[in-house]
């Protein structure tokens, strides 16, 4: 099965090469934890180092800040968007009373988008504040099953954003995203310490210990030869 390389330095060593091509994994974590920051690194370093393209959907924060945090990095963006090698979408609100309708259309949106510039990677940051427009688990578990499904079929290699409520072993909000997906990489943050932890990563071997991570001027970098203690974490 293909690889897709993470662009995070350290972490495709401790994914046993990259992550599995099509699949979708959980970016799970704390208010600051480094999940946006993580799923724009994968997205950037995808068109630039793999000429992979990419598609970052916003739900939170707006497109622009989404752009001059990268820009931050002193990541090349401009020239990526021009390219139509990368591609930051903000999207529109769904009203929770006919979200099924919403939804669908927002999915074709996404479709189109992955079309056009014939993306391999995807990233949805965040699924947390999908889940709110949904309503009920059902709901969540069922619109969050089918766009996974959709972007397989795809063959987009995709990143969720999850808010982790708090305690280490709790993924997400509504506890049912960390089962939908293919993969969980958790990100905690207990000052001054940073450290990240592959919880699953179906049909791969993968390494099983939490490891420091730092947020530097040029993005996160994965210390694989370190070991954080689990036990330091809670
Ligand atoms: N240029 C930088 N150098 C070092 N650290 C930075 C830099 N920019 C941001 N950070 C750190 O990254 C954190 C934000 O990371 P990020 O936005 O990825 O978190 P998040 O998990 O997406 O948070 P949220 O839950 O609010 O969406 C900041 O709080 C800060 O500690
Ligand atoms: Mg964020």
């Amino acid at each position: 099965m293909a690889r897709v390389r993470s662009g995070i330095p350290g972490l495709d060593e401790l994914l046993n090469g990259g992550f599995l091509e099509s699949s979708t994994v959980l970016i799970s974590g704390g208010a600051g934890s480094g999940k946006t920051i993580f799923s724009t690194e994968f997205v950037y370093k995808g068109a630039k180092d793999y000429d992979e393209p990419g598609i970052y959907i916003t739900l939170e924060e707006g497109a622009t800040n989404i752009w001059w945090n990268m820009k931050n990095f002193r990541w090349d963006v401009t020239s990526l968007e021009r390219e139509n090698m990368l591609k930051i979408y903000k999207v529109g609100m769904i009203n929770p009373q006919d979200f099924a309708e919403g939804f669908e259309r927002e999915v074709n949106r996404i479709k189109d988008m992955i079309d056009d510039i014939d993306a391999k990677r995807l990233v949805i940051d965040s699924t947390t504040a999908f889940g709110m427009w949904m309503g009920s688990e059902q709901n969540i578990r069922h619109s969050l099953f089918k766009l996974s499904e959709e972007l397989k079929n795809m063959d987009v290699t995709a990143l969720l954003t999850a808010e982790a409520p708090g305690g280490k072993e709790r993924f997400s909000r509504f506890g049912v995203e960390e089962f939908i997906t293919d993969g969980v990489i958790a990100l905690y943050f207990k000052p001054p310490q940073r450290a990240l932890f592959i919880r699953k990563m179906r049909g791969t071997k993968h390494d099983k210990k939490p490891h420091p991570f730092e947020i530097t001027s040029s993005g996160i970098e994965v210390d694989s030869k370190q070991e954080v203690l689990w036990e330091s974490l809670e």
